[in-house]
This record gives C-alpha cells, structure tokens and sequence, in this order.
C-alpha cells in the first residue's frame, strides 16, 4: 500500500464507530482466501445513479487488500435501450424473454455498463478488470419459451481467480455462453446464486437503493436468523410477495455455505459500516443458531455461561450465585454468546434474573433472537437494570411498565393491571445482588 492509500485508509477506519472493531473485521475477512471473501451484487440502477459512490466504496475495500468480487446487472439500463429502439420486453417467470432483436440490444447495453463501472473504479485508483464471458456455461433454459435465455450449467472460475491472484478487482456480467458460443442472457439474481454456490464466500453483499430489508412499519430490519426468525418471519401478514421471494432466495443461497457466511443488504453508502461495525447498517442474514434451555448445568457450559456473564458485564458473580437462584429456565444461544437466566418472581410472573449478549453476536441479531424467545415463552415478564446501563433505552422499547429509583430501573411487560406490574418492580428493586460487590467503579450488571 501506498503512504497515501493508508493515510486514507486510516482516516476512513477512524470514522467507523471503533477501528478496534474495523480492524477485528478486517481480520477476520482477510483471513479466508482472496478469492473467497466477498460477492457483491449491484443492480443496474445502482451503477446508473449513484456510480462514484460505487466506485468509491469498492475501492475501500481494495485498498484494504480485499478483492470483493463484483456481478452487475443492467435491467434499468436495458429498459431503457429497448425502448429507445422500439424493441418491446416480455417477461415470463421473471426471466425477460430475448429474442435476437432483443439480444442486440442487450449485449451492448451490458458491456458499456461493464466498462463504466470498470473505468469508475479505475478513475478511484483500482485496478479493475471486466469479465464478460467465459464465466458462466449455459444450456438454453427453454429457447422455444424464452429464446436467448441461458440455464447455467457450470461457473468456470478461472478468469476471476487469474484476476484476483494479478491483484485486480474482477467486474462481472450476467452473459454465459452455449458450449457453441451463443451468448446467452441470464437473469441477474440466478447470475449471483449460482457465484456464489460457486465461490462459497465469507460475505455475499446486495447492494440496494433501500439499503436493507423493511418491516412492517417501514423501518430497517436489522439482522434475521435464518434457524430462529424465518418460519415466524413468512407468516407475517407485512412481509409481502416480493420480499417473501426475497428471503426464500437468500436461504437458498446461504444453504450450501458454512454457518460463518452471511449475506447483508445495504446501500451504497452504508457499505463500510454493514461490513466493519458489529451494529452494521443494513440487514444481516445468516443461518443463525439454536437457541435452548439449559438444562442440567453440565460443567462446560456452565463455564462458557459463567465466561458470558463475567465478560459481558465485567463483573464477578458471588460464588453461591447459581445455588441460591429459583430457577426457572436458563436460555443459551449454542455458540455461548448470549444467554438469559429466568428465575421466579412474585405473583407467579417470571423474573429476568439476567440477560447477556457479546457485542458482536448483537450485531448478529441474536441479543433480539433471544429477546423474542423469551417473549414467547414469558408473556409476561420483570427485570430491573442499573441506571446507567446503556441497553436501557432498549429495555424501554420493550417494556409496558418502568419506574426508576436511585440505583435502578425496573421494567416489566404482559402485566394484568398496574398493581401488579408496581409490585413486581418493587420486588426487581429489593432484590439481592448477584454480583461481588465492586470496590471503586459502579458496573452495569442487570
Ligand atoms: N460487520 C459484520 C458483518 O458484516 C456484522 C454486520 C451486522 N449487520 C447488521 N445489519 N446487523 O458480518
């Protein structure tokens, strides 16, 4: 790297929220082969409207040393030609029929969007190559039906690695050829399943206008977990087709991938912060992990709990701790990153003895797998948090009752009146602790 590009480099990280977290990701993501980093898909659009910020991005990364692999569209761009030249579209299935004056128009339309992302990253400083062919290996998909529409039967992988290895940035189409040479149009988002099946990367990232994947209200979802959310997910009344066909593709993709990989959906501008914050700004989809009762406090897991809960809050537990708790139920997420331990409460409500999430498996989305978990199994539910603890503007979005008094915050949810829930946060407030008292420093510890 130059002095220049790391003077840069430097003062990117420094705008993340951590470069102590930045560098942790950027670890972690040089450390699988070049080639199986990343694949990022960028619709037409993107390269359309907002191409120096694209570039811009992509050449972060590549100043990193990180050689995301790039597969565009052109569908806004094609739209468009084909009107101007008078050539109707059809689609059928989602696939856009392609006939030979259809054809003639796309090729070109999908090499100058080629090139223009490609001449973009190198007005950024990138040394980027565009592969146009040779990629994907197709069969017809039905030529009676859909004409010049190719099925991809094998992703040759060669030029993209040839790229890599020469230190460039490879800029792919969605052209594949017959084993005769007829190029052949294939459609954007099977282009991308079949990479990335392919190339099995650590990280596969949309890029969308709208940055992420929205709920009901509009607004962002952060993180889903494929194992845990996905069922509950698609039968929600507000997730509608087009999204419904979007999270069945993205399981489809992340199927064959190790558990590590995911996939985010971000925007342009988000791209950096989605890829080295633990929080991200997008929406993260992983197969995600189990979340079970612990049973039988065998001696391992009782170890990685105990781990959890000392480091999460950066406190000792009092060594009678387990031993004097009504326990209720202990939830532990399988990798031992976030846990909750719910004891009896007053009134036959459960209490909320502790709740316990890394800060990179929050960014993962598993602080809320576990809290939905719990909601279902305790409709409802009281705990109490030190004033100053930062998750409290979170428990206070999920609380229907909180009162404060000068040491701590009681929250509690599903109450039958306001009586009982002023009990409940009573007996949250008289509670003993179950932590070693500290000797200078106040903790956090719920
Ligand atoms: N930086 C991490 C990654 O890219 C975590 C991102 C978390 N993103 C989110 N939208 N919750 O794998």
């Amino acid at each position: 790297m130059t002095t220049n590009v790391r003077t840069i480099v430097r003062e990117v990280l420094g705008q993340l929220s951590s470069s102590k977290e930045a560098r942790l990701y950027l670890r972690q993501f040089s450390s699988v082969d070049a080639l199986n980093f990343a694949v990022v898909k960028v619709g037409g659009g993107i390269i359309e409207n907002q191409l120096e910020e694209l570039a811009a991005s992509l050449a972060f990364l590549w100043h990193l040393g990180l050689f995301p692999i790039v597969l565009h569209g052109a569908g806004s761009q094609l739209d468009q030609a084909l009107e101007d030249a008078g050539v109707a579209t059809h689609k059928l299935d989602g696939l856009r029929v392609t006939d030979e004056a259809t054809m003639a128009v796309v090729r070109p339309v999908i090499y100058r969007t080629n090139r223009k992302l490609v001449e973009a990253l190198e007005r950024h400083g990138v040394r980027a190559q565009g592969i146009q062919h040779g990629v994907f290996s197709c069969d017809y998909h039905d030529q009676q039906r859909y004409g010049l529409v190719g099925k991809i039967n094998a992703v040759e992988l060669e030029s993209i690695r040839d790229t890599i290895n020469a230190g460039v940035l490879p800029v792919v189409t969605c052209l594949g050829e017959s084993s005769a040479g007829q190029v052949l149009n294939i459609n954007a988002d099977i282009a991308a399943r079949e990479l990335v099946w392919a190339i099995k990367p650590h990280k596969v990232l949309f890029i969308t206008p709208t940055g992420g994947l929205l709920d009901g209200n509009g607004e962002l979802i952060s993180a889903i977990s494929l194992c845990e959310d996905y069922q509950q997910l698609m039968q929600q009344d507000w997730v509608h087709s087009g999204m419904r066909l979007k999270l069945e593709q993205i399981q489809q993709i992340l199927e064959p991938l190790p558990p590590s990989a995911s996939v985010s959906i971000t925007s342009v501008d988000n791209m950096a912060r989605e890829l080295f914050t633990h929080e991200g700004a997008g929406t993260l989809i992983r197969q995600g992990e189990r979340i079970y009762h612990l049973e039988d406090l065998a001696e391992e897991q009782h170890r990685l709990l105990i781990e959890l809960l000392e480091t999460s809050f950066a406190r000792k537990l009092r060594p009678d701790y387990f031993s004097t708790l009504k326990l209720k139920t202990i939830l532990f997420a399988s990798s031992g990153r976030a846990a909750a331990i719910i004891t009896e409460g007053i009134g036959g409500v459960a209490y909320l003895d502790k709740f316990a999430v890394t800060p990179q498996a929050r960014g993962e989305g598993l602080g809320a797998t576990l809290w939905q978990r719990l909601q279902t199994e305790y409709p409802a539910l009281y705990w109490r948090s030190r004033r100053a603890n930062p998750v409290n503007n979170w428990y206070f979005q999920q609380a229907g009752f909180t009162a404060k008094n000068d040491t701590w915050v009681g929250f509690a949810y599903g109450m039958s009146s306001v009586v009982s829930a002023a009990n409940c946060l009573e007996d949250a407030f008289s509670r003993e602790d179950g932590w070693l008292p500290l000797n200078n420093s106040e903790g956090l510890a719920t």
